[in-house]
């Protein structure tokens, strides 16, 4: 089993996207594990994104993450990197494939509602960066865990 961090950015809050895209990674058998909501200060968004410090948007794409709520989760389940990268689409929201987050409810490059780790390494790091006390997470094992994978196969 495999962990990852996805925020919905203030863009998801001020449209009423919430629900609608929480509700998208349940339905498709990702586990929750961890959730919060709260605007966060522009030294925490400045850490999570530090790989883009140097890049010209930086200082808007701050901006932008802490003039509102972030809904910050950890999301569980097989392959979930991978799998929630592919349901999240393309970050220009323009180009994302219908059928994924960022296709069916964006327009835009910049607020493109959702970011999602893209490796194990950033999983790591930006669960440990925004779910920093153990007590936020949720160990627990979902009644319909038998049926969502074939157990005999994918998880032995
Ligand atoms: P995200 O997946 O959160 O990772 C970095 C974010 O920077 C990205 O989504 C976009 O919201 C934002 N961004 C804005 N402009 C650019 C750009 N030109 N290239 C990449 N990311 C950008």
């Amino acid at each position: 089993m495999e962990r990852t961090l996805v925020l919905l950015k203030p863009d998801a809050a001020q449209r009423g996207l919430v629900g609608h895209i929480i509700s998208r990674f349940e339905t498709k058998g990702l586990k929750l594990i961890a959730l919060k909501m709260r605007t966060f200060p522009s030294d925490h968004l400045e850490q999570h994104y530090e790989v883009h410090k140097e890049r010209p948007f930086f200082k808007n794409l701050v901006g932008f993450m802490s003039s509102g709520p972030v809904v910050a989760m950890c999301l569980e389940g097989k392959d979930a990197i991978k799998v929630v990268r592919q349901m999240v689409g393309a970050t220009n929201s323009r180009e994302a494939a219908p059928g994924t987050i960022r296709g069916d409810y964006g327009m835009s490059f910049s607020n493109n509602l959702v970011h999602a780790s893209d490796g194990p390494d950033t999983a790591k790091s930006e669960m440990a960066l925004w779910f920093n006390d153990e007590a936020e997470i949720s160990e627990w094992e979902p009644a319909n865990l038998g049926w969502t994978y074939n157990i005999a196969e994918e998880l032995s």
